[in-house]
């Protein structure tokens, strides 16, 4: 007999929440950044003669509870000093971290004890680091440059985009770009890396012949290279004289 009531509530449970699923998606989405501050405006009329009102976080964490003409309670050590209720009833929620992104639902119960709620979608994002550019050298033959550009980047759940020579490289949207050049003498390629609260980009510059430098520096690789080692022995060659 307690086991069918215990089965019989857990039915309840599951399909209320299945109801709550199902009438209730978010509209609402926030995207954040990690240590910024975020504020959630709830659209839902809130009539001036309200009894009270609370927020949740994912369900079933009661946040904070107003009663009209009190001040705000805060209820959840969770996001402990991190908000702030607004007369306007905009929540405010500062020091993000990634943890707190989920779904905020806001309930406002009437004179008539009469609630209305709505759900809100918090994302909170890593600002994107810097991307660097990998240059695989695929063929150097019959004046063909061929190449695999390969932006890599610290960073999860991010979309990529191509320019070549600031120019838009048209549905190019994974980490890696194979490109051939002949006749150009030069040219730039950009990998811009995003999310949906930052962008950083990652260059990488091609000289003829097949000659590639992350810095937009005239001087190729390969030469400046052979510069620098020629400066060394050009020192050694004075360390010498002087030793004489
Ligand atoms: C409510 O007030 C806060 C603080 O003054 C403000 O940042 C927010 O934008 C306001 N919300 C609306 C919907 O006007
Ligand atoms: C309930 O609120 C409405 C307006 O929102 C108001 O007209 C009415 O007088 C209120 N009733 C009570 C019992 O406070
Ligand atoms: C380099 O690319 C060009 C143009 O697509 C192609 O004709 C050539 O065969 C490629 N060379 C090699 C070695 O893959
Ligand atoms: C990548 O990022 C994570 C978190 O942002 C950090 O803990 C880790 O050290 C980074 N790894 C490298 C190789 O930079
Ligand atoms: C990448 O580009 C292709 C072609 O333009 C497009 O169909 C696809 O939706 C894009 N994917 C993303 C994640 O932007």
């Amino acid at each position: 007999m307690a086991a069918a009531g215990q089965t019989f509530a857990y039915l309840v449970v599951l399909s209320s929440l299945q109801a709550f699923e199902a009438t209730e998606m978010p509209h609402n989405q926030v995207n954040g950044i990690v240590r910024g501050t975020v504020y959630l405006n709830p659209k839902l009329p809130v009539p001036e003669e309200y009894k009270q009102i609370i927020w949740w976080f994912d369900v079933s964490l009661k946040i904070l509870t107003k009663k009209r003409d009190q001040p705000v309670s805060y209820l959840s050590g969770f996001f402990h000093n991190k908000l702030c209720y607004h007369e306007n009833h905009t929540l405010e929620i500062v020091q993000l971290q990634k943890q707190d992104s989920g779904i905020f639902r806001i309930e406002v119960e009437n004179n008539q004890s009469k609630t209305k709620s709505e759900l809100i979608q918090l994302k909170v994002y890593e600002p994107v680091p810097k991307p660097s550019v990998k240059v695989t050298i695929r063929a150097n033959e019959d004046g063909w440059c061929n190449v695999t550009l390969e932006c890599t980047v610290n960073a999860t759940q991010v979309a990529y985009h191509w320019y070549k020579n600031e120019k838009d490289f048209v549905g190019k949207n994974s980490s890696t770009l194979d490109d051939q050049l002949k006749s150009e003498s030069h040219a730039s390629y950009k990998c811009v890396v995003s999310n949906p609260i930052s962008e950083e980009a990652g260059l990488v510059y091609y000289r003829s012949p097949c000659t590639w430098d992350e810095k937009n520096s005239a001087v190729p690789l390969s030469l400046a290279r052979k510069t620098a080692d020629s400066i060394l022995a050009f020192g050694f060659l004075l360390l010498v004289h002087n030793w004489v």
